[in-house]
């Protein structure tokens, strides 16, 4: 061995020093630099060398002793252990530091990845996101001290492996909520609880589709549930989407030359146009499935947040023969960091959600879910729903007014009669040009090709006004008019 030296740094890494020892020594092992059978150098002369005490190198020894990376000799001499493998010295310049950072690719090739869905953060801007409840008005008080007393009152069962089908009461609680203010039949054996929408989406996807099973989408839709379905190996078929919403008959041509397995919709709140599915087209899609034997996924995700005359009903609560799985969130009514989402759907249905659920994360957050099923129960939810929904009902008045006042006829839209955003034509041929002149201007707005199947720029934006109060909705409206300028007029209709 050439003379063999060992740097460790002895700046203010938070490791012990006798870890970071032994770990220089595995270090220059791995790179070749100390090799099986090298002898080292006595505990006394590394001490010294290091200027540590010598009780440090010992105990560094033995640790690497115990790991199998040194071992004594008969001359009670201490060598690298002859049983490791040999690595060829690489070139190696600089300090062998243990702390060294991870590299930035793998060594091996990653698998399709799906689009990037990362929030970036913009400062100083107002975000219009178009599903965002206002967080402000979460009702923490009650919510504190359900998850308190559900943590005091249940804990041995609360903190264990649970069911993965979610906590029985929440499960019980959710049903007769959908039961009486939904007319969905359901009962505690039809419920799952998941984290979100999109684990229902996923769970749903495993469950029903096998690879190269046709799956019919929204072609203006929520692209979120598309990649589930995709990473099933779904393949998905476009359905375009009108003012009466999914066009049904469309549906029922692909239907006539492809063997379609489930179709996604969004029925209440056509996401992303608001639109409400017409009843004609609801009772011809649910004859359609009946005919052909597929599943309705439906999303109602904003159920609540309806705005004129009573929510309309979900296809879930017209379903005798079994065709829809519903699903619901809290993400709309509490909020989407609660991670709380519902399938209703047949029991046979929630049993094999179960057994994907086992391998994707086991279980819910029972605590949470204990402490919410106290907070249906006792009708905090309902309360807070109600408050919400007038929220955002002024909320989308102001929203209304200040857009008319500051843009006048060069944004198009209809009042939506529910959810939590609006949907705008614009005067411009695409929506790219306008969103990056908004952000500049301060107000972020999503993507609109987010929105469409093909991906293409269309001339439409998505607005939501719920999460922000009617002071910031104006001023939004105010800075959309700068971004309105130098928009291009638009060729087609
Ligand atoms: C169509 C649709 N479904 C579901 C959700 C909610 O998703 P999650 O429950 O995963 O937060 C949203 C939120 O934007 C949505 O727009």
């Amino acid at each position: 061995m050439a003379r063999w030296t060992l740097q460790v740094a002895l700046d203010d890494d938070p490791q012990p020093l006798t870890t970071r020892i032994a770990q220089a020594i595995v270090q220059d092992v791995r790179r070749g630099r100390l090799r099986p059978g090298d002898v080292l150098p006595g505990s006394r002369t590394l001490a010294a060398s290091l200027g540590v005490h010598r009780n440090t190198v010992l105990a560094a020894f033995d640790a690497l002793r115990a790991e199998g990376w040194i071992e004594a000799d008969s001359a009670r001499e201490t060598r690298v252990a002859t049983s490791l493998p040999e690595t060829r010295a690489k070139r190696f310049s600089g300090r062998a530091s243990p702390r060294a950072s991870l590299p930035e690719q793998p060594g091996f090739a990653l698998g399709p990845q799906p689009p990037s869905r990362d929030r970036e953060d913009y400062p100083g801007t107002i975000a219009l996101f178009g599903g965002q409840p206002d967080l402000g008005l979460f009702p923490v008080e009650a919510y504190a001290r359900a998850h308190r007393r559900a943590l005091r009152t249940q804990r041995k069962t609360l903190l264990d492996y649970g069911s993965p089908r979610g906590h029985a009461a929440l499960r019980r609680a959710v049903a007769e909520m959908l039961s009486s203010l939904r007319a969905v039949a359901a009962r505690e054996e039809n419920v799952l609880v998941t984290r979100g929408s999109q684990q229902a989406l996923d769970l749903i996807s495993r469950a029903l589709i096998a690879p190269g099973d046709v799956v019919a989408v929204e072609a203006m839709g929520y692209s979120p549930s598309w990649q589930a379905l995709r990473a099933a190996g779904a393949k998905l078929e476009p359905i375009a989407v009108d003012a009466s919403g999914l066009d049904v008959d469309a549906l029922a041509a692909v239907c006539e030359r492809a063997r379609v397995r489930a179709v996604y919709v969004t029925p209440h709140h056509q996401y992303p146009t608001t639109v409400t599915l017409s009843a004609g087209r609801r009772m011809a899609l649910l004859a359609l499935a009946k005919r052909h034997s597929f599943a309705i996924i439906e999303d109602d995700y904003d159920h609540e947040f309806h705005y004129e005359g009573r929510p309309v009903l979900p296809l879930a609560s017209a379903d005798p023969d079994g065709h829809v799985v519903y699903i619901a969130t809290l993400s709309k009514m509490l909020a989407p960091g609660l991670r709380v989402g519902f399938v209703v759907a047949s029991r046979a249905v929630i049993e094999a959600l179960a057994r994907w659920r086992v391998y994707a994360d086991r279980q819910g957050d029972m605590v949470m879910e204990a402490a919410l099923a106290e907070l249906i129960e006792d009708g905090e939810l309902a309360r807070h729903a109600r408050r919400a929904r007038l929220a955002y009902l002024e909320r989308r008045d102001v929203f209304v007014e200040a857009l008319r006042r500051e843009l006048g006829g060069a944004l198009a839209f209809e009042v939506p009669r529910g959810g939590l955003a609006l949907w705008a034509r614009l005067e411009a041929r695409g929506a790219d040009g306008f969103c990056e002149r908004a952000l500049s201007n301060g107000v972020l707005v999503q993507r609109t090709r987010t929105m469409v199947f093909d991906g293409g720029d269309r001339p439409w934006v998505r607005l939501g006004f719920a999460g922000n109060d009617g002071a910031r909705l104006e001023e939004a409206a105010k800075r959309l008019r700068g971004a309105m300028r130098d928009a291009k007029p638009s060729k087609a209709r």
